[in-house]
């Protein structure tokens, strides 16, 4: 009997909420769920309101859950709503064992978790292990204790370079721009040791190498483990462990990026990475119940994201590969290919992803026309600003596409909707630290984190109870208010709702891709169970295969011919 067993807690997983078993499953879905999973994201501070500050909490996303049982999801994840002082909206967590006020209570989560699982949706919970907030209590300890003391080995502080020290100690660059290092003043007032942030200064990484630091986190998870989560979402995973000898870095582009590079940053893809997951999984293997991790890791080829879900690591990771491809038939083809590919050879699901919390939207991007660096987000002064129509019906081809794919796909709140990129957001109203970070060089990604539009003509769409929302909404969304489109057999959200039904009805996420040539360079045309899936990425119409019968189409079909920016799925007509 290994270690990890004699851990077992055979009742953990019944505790709070009822688990998902047999009967509360989606039908079709196998015990392996996270295999073929669709997973809606919840960015809780603007899904919906039911306290009237302005920010979504998680009472609003609980009486919401019918519209994503309705839409047909199979998991949600909730971004952070740990408790933190809300400097990166919640990615800088103070206590990871309860829920900041302005979301709610621990009660408040018990409440969703539990309905979640009524409905047979799983819920999985954002951990974010490579940094904690400046006001965590230890960093708080960490900058009144010495230099050397137990509590600064928890951080990573160094000395500074030169006479003084007042020089960083190397040239590594926050990702939100600016220095990664920030000197402290010590406790008896001379300025002091410097501390490595990747990210924003409130945002303090975690020195990995220590042994209480694992600790910590094997708690955590179980924390919520315990609780009756099915999985986490893990933040920054190719983050946790730094080069030892912390050499000087300059990365390809001018800005820090959150990773990619064919050399990989010294911050960034460290090997010893992998064991974090690996002790992780063992932790998850505790538990009944089928609970799954997936990792938030930027790199730069599918081959070196499926390291991360190798046997015993993780079970998903982001297919990032996949939503930083163009709108281009080539181009999809071949990351399609190469992610099936290198998935598959390490037993894992291929996942897909279009939009998230930290890109432009896609309903924007698959138009743009210029350079958008991931993370930089567009202003008003986007150079080639789509046009909205052109967006929205690549938008949709596109999710057509994904969601035709064997693997697990991601949804990104509101995508469902047709929302696009609010790119003119008034300066004042802006909050991503990197905006700041950069003096308004950089917008960020506010853009996509606008509260949804409910209903049509309720004050502030129906978002918020009453409140101000915390980002100001665009009056041309009205249109896109889901009320709106429940009702419009045509809209965005009815293609959606369609698709995810077909989905999981001819089981699309646990079938096989087989390639159907004879087209042209602008299309795509695969079979996956009998479903025959044709996406034209061009401008210009194709034929319609003939002797099937169009189960659904993206936009509309003209007469026998599929228009340019559409994607269809087939059924073979009998005989
Ligand atoms: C991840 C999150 C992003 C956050 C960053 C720092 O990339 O998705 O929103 O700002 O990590 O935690």
């Amino acid at each position: 009997m290994t270690v990890h067993q004699d851990l077992r807690r055979p009742d953990a997983s019944t505790d709070a909420v009822p688990d998902l078993d047999e009967t509360t499953r989606r039908p079709g879905t196998t015990a392996e769920w996270w295999r073929s999973a669709v997973i809606y994201q919840i960015y809780p501070r603007s899904f919906s309101d039911s306290s009237g500050d302005g920010i979504g909490d998680l009472p609003g996303i609980t009486a919401r859950l019918g519209a994503l049982d309705a839409l047909g999801v199979d998991a949600i994840w909730l971004s952070p709503f740990m408790t933190s002082p809300q400097k990166d909206a919640g990615y800088d967590v103070t206590d990871y064992c309860d829920v900041d006020p302005i979301f709610g209570t621990l009660s408040d989560f018990d409440a969703l978790l539990a309905r979640a699982h009524s409905l047979g949706i799983r819920v999985i919970v954002d951990l974010v292990p490579n940094h904690s907030s400046d006001q965590h209590e230890w960093f708080q300890q960490a900058l009144t204790a010495a230099p050397g003391s137990p509590e600064r080995a928890r951080y990573i502080f160094r000395e500074g370079k030169g006479p003084e020290g007042q020089e960083p100690p190397n040239n590594w660059q926050s990702i939100f721009g600016g220095p990664a290092w920030t000197r402290i003043t010590e406790a008896d007032g001379t300025p002091g040791q410097w501390y490595l942030h990747l990210f924003d200064s409130s945002q303090p990484d975690f020195d990995w190498s220590q042994e209480e630091v694992k600790q910590e986190f094997r708690r955590i998870l179980r924390f919520w483990l315990d609780r009756g989560v099915d999985g986490f979402r893990v933040d920054v995973a190719h983050g946790l462990v730094k080069d030892q000898d912390f050499p000087d870095y300059t990365p390809d582009a001018d800005a820090a990026s959150m990773g990619g590079e064919a050399t990989p940053a010294p911050y960034f893809e460290q090997s010893a990475v992998h064991e974090v997951y690996r002790d992780w999984r063992l932790v998850l293997e505790e538990y009944a119940g089928d609970r799954a991790l997936c990792g938030e890791a930027w790199v730069s080829s599918v081959e070196k994201a499926a390291l991360w879900v190798r046997p015993d690591e993780m079970h998903q990771t982001f297919n990032f590969q996949y939503l930083e491809a163009s709108w281009d038939a080539q181009q999809l083809r071949g990351v399609i290919n190469d992610s099936l590919r290198a998935f598959t050879a390490v037993g894992a699901p291929s996942t897909w992803v279009l939009s998230n919390h930290d890109v432009v939207r896609h309903a924007t991007r698959l138009a743009l026309t210029g350079e958008n660096p991931q993370g930089t987000g567009i202003g008003p002064d986007y150079p080639g600003l789509p046009d909205r129509e052109t967006g929205l019906a690549r938008a949709r081809a596109a999710t057509a596409l994904m969601l035709a794919l064997p693997g697990s796909a991601y949804i990104y709140q509101g995508e469902e909707l047709g929302l696009d990129e609010v790119h003119d957001l008034p300066d004042e109203a802006r909050q991503d630290p990197t905006w700041f970070r950069t003096a308004g060089e950089r917008y960020g990604r506010d853009g996509c984190r606008v509260p949804l539009p409910w209903a049509a003509d309720a004050d502030d769409f129906g978002f918020t109870a009453g409140g101000t929302p915390w980002l100001p909404q665009p009056e041309r969304w009205r249109g896109l208010a889901r009320d709106v489109q429940q009702a419009d057999p045509d809209s965005t959200l009815s293609l959606y709702r369609r698709m995810l039904s077909l989905r999981s009805e001819h089981d699309l996420g646990l079938g096989e891709l087989n390639w159907l040539g004879g087209r042209s360079e602008q299309v795509l045309m695969f079979s996956n169970q009998d479903v025959v899936v044709l996406a034209n990425t061009g401008t210009s119409s194709v034929p319609l295969p003939t002797g099937h019968e169009v189960l659904l189409a993206s936009s509309a079909l003209e007469g026998d011919e599929v228009p340019g920016d559409c994607t269809v799925w087939l059924r073979r007509h009998a005989g």
